[in-house]
């Protein structure tokens, strides 16, 4: 019986079908109104075809050096998430107004080995990606308001790789939040967080004024594009014994029989013709090199249904 069901399953998953295509495969029929879209997220970035823009300044951060803002932790059946207190903010990196940090999560494939981040950049997708869903202050948490806004939330993207070496548990922030990973191993599992940890800790590593910059869109369903996406150049770079926890921990759904989290990130999308900016002199930018455009597409992970749960 079980045979059968590995032969059947060998069938129709043909050899090369990808994980990430079944994990978003479904949602332009599920969420045909936004998810088939011309501004979507993720995004290939091409380094050399991003247009400096001098008016791309240097963000500041309101509590992320905080160490009691992280309330708690849940795993939702797709990511891990954890939710922010109020009053963690954001202002400058040339967004039209503060933002308030509302949640991040994470995106990954399956350890080290497979790698899950949701942007790539001239190609490469790192082992994990963290983003931060921000939304404007003057909607007040309003994310019915933010998603039917053009630029109705800000996302921060950072790349996660494999830490050289042999370090093990580390940075201590990422070993004490991978902690929690082990009391949430079931869809809805949600915990406190009663430990000390600070953004600022969990970014450490992280030159935060040197950032791609593109307009796209939530990369769960509904796949709103309300999203200025802020994609960091420098990765955070953690221990591979932890990166290997996600994929090893969490199961997608109620009980432990069911698959683990793996491959969770959405395919890249097209660019559709966007341009995506990074700072520098705005007389600097290289043209367009030969490369296919097509390929070339920023994007973000942002949970549309995830944020209208807060
Ligand atoms: C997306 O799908 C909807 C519903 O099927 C359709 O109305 C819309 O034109 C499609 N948009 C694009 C860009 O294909
Ligand atoms: C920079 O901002 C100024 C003032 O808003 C605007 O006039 C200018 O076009 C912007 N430059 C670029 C390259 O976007
Ligand atoms: C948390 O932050 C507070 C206030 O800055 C500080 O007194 C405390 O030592 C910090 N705790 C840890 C464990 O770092
Ligand atoms: C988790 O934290 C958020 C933000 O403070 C809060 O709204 C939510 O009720 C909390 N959930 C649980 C189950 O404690
Ligand atoms: C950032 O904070 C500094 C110090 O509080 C302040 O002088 C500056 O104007 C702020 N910049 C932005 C863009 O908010
Ligand atoms: C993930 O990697 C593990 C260890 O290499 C492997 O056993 C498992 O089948 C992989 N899972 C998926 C979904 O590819
Ligand atoms: C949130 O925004 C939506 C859309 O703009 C609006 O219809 C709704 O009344 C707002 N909700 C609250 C509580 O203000
Ligand atoms: C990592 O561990 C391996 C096997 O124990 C060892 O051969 C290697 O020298 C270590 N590398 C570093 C950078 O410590
Ligand atoms: C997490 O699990 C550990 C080990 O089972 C337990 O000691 C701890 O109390 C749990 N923490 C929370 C917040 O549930
Ligand atoms: C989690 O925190 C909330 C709000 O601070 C509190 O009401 C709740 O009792 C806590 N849950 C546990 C299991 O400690
Ligand atoms: C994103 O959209 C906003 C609002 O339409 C526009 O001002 C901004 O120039 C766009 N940014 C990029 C990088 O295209
Ligand atoms: C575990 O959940 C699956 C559905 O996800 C269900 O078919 C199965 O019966 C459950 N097993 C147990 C032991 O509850």
């Amino acid at each position: 019986m079980n045979r059968l069901v590995v032969i059947i399953a060998t069938i129709l998953v043909p050899t090369g079908y990808s994980a990430a295509e079944v994990y978003d495969t479904t949602w332009h029929t599920i969420a045909s109104e936004h998810c088939n879209g011309s501004r979507q997220s993720p995004i290939n970035i091409v380094s050399a075809s991003a247009v400096g823009n001098a008016n791309l300044t240097d963000f500041n951060f309101t509590k992320y050096g905080d160490n009691s803002t992280m309330k708690n932790i849940t795993n939702t059946g797709e990511t891990v998430k954890v939710m922010l207190t109020n009053g963690v903010r954001v202002t400058g990196g040339a967004l039209s107004e503060a933002y308030d940090s509302l949640q991040f999560h994470l995106h990954w494939g399956n350890g080290t080995s497979v790698p899950g981040s949701e942007h790539t950049v001239d190609g490469t997708r790192y082992p994990m990606e963290l983003h931060i869903v921000n939304s404007k202050s003057s909607l007040n948490g309003n994310t019915t308001a933010a998603v039917e806004d053009g630029t109705g939330l800000a996302a921060l993207g950072f790349f996660i790789e494999a830490m050289p070496g042999n370090a093990t548990g580390s940075p201590p922030a990422w070993n004490t939040l991978t902690t929690y990973l082990a009391n949430i191993t079931l869809k809805d599992d949600i915990v406190n967080i009663t430990h000390a940890i600070s953004l600022d800790e969990l970014l450490e590593g992280v030159d935060r004024t040197k950032y791609y910059r593109y307009n796209g869109s939530l990369t769960t369903p509904n796949c709103n594009e309300a999203v200025v996406w802020t994609v960091f150049k420098d990765p955070i770079k953690v221990s591979q014994d932890l990166i290997d926890l996600f994929s090893t921990t969490l199961h997608i759904d109620h009980n432990s029989t069911s698959d683990l989290m793996t491959k969770v990130f959405r395919n890249i999308k097209p660019v559709n013709g966007r341009v995506v900016t990074t700072q520098g002199s705005s007389t600097s930018a290289l043209p367009p090199s030969g490369a296919s455009t097509t390929n070339s597409s920023l994007g973000l992970m942002a949970l549309a249904w995830m944020l209208l749960r807060v």
